[in-house]
């Protein structure tokens, strides 16, 4: 099986043992406490969960800058994304053990207990330095810079035990996955070559067959469809929504056993190319070989482009930092010519006008309307999920 990344054996941050664990909880009631950003508090579910392998807690100043420079830490180690703990809050000392609270559960219960190495300030102009170069756009309209700039001046760094996988356990029971449990249920299946399909939204037709073109191309053994569970900005569709429309479309269009619908608990930075490159790091933790990369991965308005995120991987990741590969998409859609999805690339004599193309405004303002979009473009059993869903938002 692919190894993690930076590691022979997965070394996830969860305290698994049920005692010890206790034992943290117990403890950490009386430490000091420190209240996340939802951020961090995003980052310690995914470094519980073995997602961030080889990380060990969050990183340093010099580390942070170094990873958002040049994509490797001081230490050489490759890392796409800067993996910190940025607070407003100035009363942490160096030296000390606290408990970090969570935001995003009702009485902000302890998510991890952190000993503490540094309390760093960051400049104005580290932060924007580091967002410019993540984000490729200090524009604060960018919702990722909006968020990044904004996670405060004071830096703490250090190793972290994570005690709670925050809500995302409880409130997707069944999709919710550590990086942990995938590579197990790979296992289980006795798979060797898994691709992996990043998403964020519900999954249209051009999609779905996208996990086709790719499981076909590269004689896969399976697809991992990992959705993103943490927040998005706002007007993108709820978790639940699009859990409920990929499970179905995966129940009445791909043969059993052939997907394993699962998510993880992290927040959308809509960094497009590095985003792209942080993804294809959880997923090769995940134990997938692959990962398929299509047009505008990870990406918001137009502040990338088109293939940003397939070139990164040519001009900026140095050969054999990563095992996972990327299957590269070229835009897909229906070609009425032929009646099927296919990638643009794969027909050249077609014009704009041979393919159904619509704006994802234009079909939530379809959906709003009780009208279906056409069975070329979304399932009629995914159409109706997001009709309901729009319906009752405007009722
Ligand atoms: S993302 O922010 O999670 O990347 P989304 O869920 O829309 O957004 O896309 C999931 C994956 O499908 C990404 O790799 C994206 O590039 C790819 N993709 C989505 N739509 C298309 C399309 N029409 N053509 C090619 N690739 C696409």
């Amino acid at each position: 099986m692919i190894k993690p990344h930076g590691s022979d054996e997965l070394n996830p941050l969860f305290i698994y043992d049920t005692e010890q664990r206790h034992a943290l909880l117990k403890e950490a009631e009386t430490l000091p406490s420190l209240l996340l950003n939802s951020a961090a508090a995003a980052n310690a579910v995914m470094l519980g969960g073995g997602y961030f392998n080889p990380l060990t807690g969050y990183m340093n100043l010099a580390d942070a800058l170094s990873v958002a420079e040049k994509m490797h830490t001081v230490d050489g180690l490759f890392f796409p994304v800067p993996i910190v703990n940025r607070t407003d809050d100035t009363g942490v000392s160096a030296g000390s053990r606290i408990a970090l609270r969570d935001p995003n559960v009702e009485g902000n219960p302890v998510l991890a207990i952190m000993d503490v190495e540094a309390v760093e300030t960051v400049s104005d102009e580290q932060v924007n330095v580091m967002a410019e170069k993540i984000f490729r756009t200090l524009d604060p309209k960018h919702p990722g810079v909006a968020t990044f700039t904004g996670l405060g001046n004071t830096m703490l760094s250090g190793p972290i035990q994570v005690l709670s996988f925050s809500y995302f356990q409880t409130d997707f029971p069944d999709t919710f996955r550590t990086a942990v449990e995938i590579r197990n249920e790979i296992k289980e299946h006795g798979w060797e070559k898994v691709v992996a399909f990043q998403t964020r939204n519900p999954m249209h037709r051009a999609h779905e067959e996208l996990c086709r073109m790719a499981m076909e191309q590269l004689k896969a053994d399976g697809i991992l469809i990992h959705m993103l569970l943490g927040k998005l900005k706002p007007g993108d569709i709820p978790a639940e929504v699009r859990d409920a429309a990929i499970r179905k479309m995966v129940e009445v269009y791909f043969p059993p056993n052939s997907v394993m619908v699962t998510g993880y608990g992290f927040d959308m930075m809509y960094a497009g190319p590095r985003e792209a490159v942080l993804h294809a790091v959880f997923r090769q933790n995940c134990g997938c070989t692959h990962l398929i990369v299509g047009r505008d991965h990870a990406g918001v308005g137009d502040y990338y482009g088109g293939f940003d995120a397939q070139t990164i991987f040519d001009d900026e990741v140095p050969p054999h930092a990563l095992e996972l590969e990327i299957f590269r998409a070229d835009h897909t859609a229906y070609s009425k010519k032929l009646n099927k999805v296919v990638m643009m690339c794969d027909v050249p004599d077609h014009t704009k006008d041979d393919f159904v193309l619509l704006s994802g405004t234009a079909v939530r303002e379809m959906l709003g309307k009780g009208i279906a979009p056409p069975p070329e473009f979304s399932r009629p059993e995914v159409a109706k999920i997001l009709s309901d869903y729009y319906q009752a938002l405007d009722a």
